[in-house]
């Protein structure tokens, strides 16, 4: 089976302390997951080493950066570069957010830098695509999502490609509290394996997790991931409450 991913998203919430308890009482729940599920924990990057050695000895627990530079290293202040992630055990990194993107002026090309940086540094990348209101509204949503699939991942070989997690997530969604229906959902989530595979095939296609995310809550998350071409989610306000964020992970196929 596709492996299902529940991934929390903590952007820039949480003092260190609050982080700490909230993975205790998330991890204290001692949830066992299978083989295909996994647990990721997106969080600020003074959390990293904390949350990296809170999920070391848990069974398919992971830690995550929420971006990287999309330069190997050198003089950008204040940036993060994925060496330094792999230096620091970390395999997880979500890129493109549509937050980095609209705050930070990310392009599709400078994420295509970023996931090929994640590949050398052994870091699998959660990248995250999805359309704003006014595209979904045009219905112009399928066009859109897949130019930022070319854009930034279709340069890569399959033998890359099909490690990597895709994350769904309509702009209109984040944060919103407006869920995309389960047929939005699996419409598109279709349609964006149906693009890989014209570009890679089926067997690959069928290997990528594509998680939704915005506004999954515990009390629709079961439905969503019921979907046959959801594997799980990527959750932002919900996965910053211990019983919700348990109650998605119990919701993963
Ligand atoms: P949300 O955020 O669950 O709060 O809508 C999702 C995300 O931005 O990853």
């Amino acid at each position: 089976m596709r492996k299902q991913i529940a991934a929390a998203n903590w952007k820039m919430n949480c003092t260190f302390q609050e982080g700490e308890k909230l993975l205790d009482d998330i991890l204290g729940a001692e949830i066992e997951l299978a083989n295909h599920q996994l647990a990721i924990f997106a969080v600020p990057y003074p959390y990293l080493l904390m949350t990296r050695s809170e999920v070391e000895e848990e069974q398919n627990y992971y830690v995550a950066s929420q971006n990287c530079h999309h330069k190997k290293s050198g003089a950008y202040t204040g940036e993060v570069s994925a060496a330094m992630l792999h230096s620091m055990n970390v395999n997880y990194c979500v890129v493109g957010h549509s937050e980095r993107r609209e705050y930070n002026g990310e392009t599709n090309a400078m994420l295509a830098e970023k996931v090929n940086l994640c590949f050398e540094n052994f870091i699998t990348p959660i990248f995250c695509c999805g359309e704003p209101l006014n595209i979904r509204e045009a219905g112009t949503q399928n066009d859109y999502v897949a130019a930022q699939l070319k854009e930034s991942l279709f340069h890569l070989p399959a033998d890359k490609v099909k490690n990597i997690v895709i994350a769904y997530e309509p702009i209109w969604a984040i944060g919103t509290g407006k869920t995309a229906s389960t047929e939005q959902a699996q419409e598109i989530h279709q349609y964006l394996r149906s693009v890989i595979a014209g570009q890679y095939g089926e067997e690959v296609a069928n290997e990528i997790p594509i998680l939704y995310g915005g506004s999954v809550k515990a009390n629709n998350a079961k439905e969503l991931f019921s979907c046959a071409d959801v594997d799980g989610g990527l959750v932002g306000g919900a996965s910053l409450v211990a019983g919700d964020f348990i109650e998605i992970i119990k919701a993963l196929k």
